[in-house]
């Protein structure tokens, strides 16, 4: 796919280098646009690739890669908008932006693809889901999925999904680092060591994860498979369902969506 550029180097375009570096993308095929001097010199001696201006990025990558906070975006599409034509591909992973917008503020029929991550891909292990703008053809989807497709997993899905997307697997990892933080907690009310109960339940949830992707059976089963007849698991699962939690996720995911709708509507014409 050619030279890569991101266009803001924080967390999860710094995680997007980092994983296509250990994908085996060489550092001069890449590149990334950062404001903070000592940050893009961090980035450079850790991994490698140049920091350029935008003009630069835009004139040196078929690929161009958005990864600023969506409040940012305004004045980087205007920068960007003199410098970008039809031949260009411009891939946004910023929640709740619309490829309308990348749409309305560049010339005219310059291909953008939409896509959702998530931090996983820190170690390879993002869950990604593209959509494709107005004039991204099947084939700058398949490109961006291969770019993807070295960091983690990728789904595509209609752009309308994107916000239940967002609140799914975009933000999905707090859910778990949250979930993981609260039964560490519960260890400590038990009496365990800190590092103990740490390790019981990282070392838990890497083998649960572990089991799902796999894929053979569903989680329900999985989870009856550890619950015995008046055993000590389905006490726990009673009291989940008494503290109403997993009516609890539903309403947290559902929020999440509706602040992606939000986020979208800010910049909607
Ligand atoms: N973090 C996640 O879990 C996650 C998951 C999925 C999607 N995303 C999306 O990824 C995007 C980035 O999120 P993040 O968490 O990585 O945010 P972040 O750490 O704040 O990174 C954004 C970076 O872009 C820089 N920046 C802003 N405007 C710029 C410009 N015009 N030129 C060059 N650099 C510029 C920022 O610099 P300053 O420090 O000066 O602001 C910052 O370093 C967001 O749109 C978010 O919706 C994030």
């Amino acid at each position: 796919m050619g030279t890569i550029a991101v266009l803001g180097a924080g967390k999860i375009g710094e995680a997007l280098l980092s994983g296509l570096i250990s994908g085996g993308k060489p550092a001069e095929e890449l590149l990334f646009t950062e404001r903070h001097p000592e940050r893009a010199a961090e980035l450079t001696e850790r991994y490698g690739i140049a920091s350029v201006g935008v003009a630069e990025a835009a004139k040196r990558a078929e690929v161009l890669v958005v990864a600023v906070k969506p409040q940012d975006i305004e004045p980087l599409l205007a920068e960007l908008a003199p410098l970008v034509d039809s031949g260009s591909l411009v891939v946004s992973l910023c929640a709740g932006l619309p490829t309308t917008l990348y749409e309305r503020k560049l010339p005219d029929a310059v291909p953008v693809v939409r896509v959702m991550p998530n931090t996983p891909m820190l170690v390879g292990e993002a869950m990604s889901a593209v959509s494709p703008g107005r004039y991204a053809t099947a084939e700058h989807v398949r490109a961006v999925e291969d770019m993807l497709r070295s960091v983690g997993k990728v789904v595509e899905v209609p752009e309308a999904q994107q916000d239940a997307v967002t609140a799914l697997s975009g933000s999905g990892p707090a859910y778990f680092f949250y979930l993981v933080e609260a039964m560490i907690d519960a260890g400590i009310l038990l009496g365990l060591p800190r590092a103990v109960a740490e390790q019981l339940i990282v070392q838990s949830a890497v083998g649960a994860a572990k089991m799902l992707a796999q894929g053979s059976e569903h989680p329900v089963l999985l989870r009856e498979a550890v619950t015995s007849p008046a055993g000590t698991t389905i006490n726990a699962i009673r009291e989940l369902e008494r503290h109403g939690v997993r009516a609890a996720l539903l309403a947290a995911i559902e929020a999440a969506r509706d602040r992606s709708v939000e986020l979208g509507k800010a910049h909607e014409a």
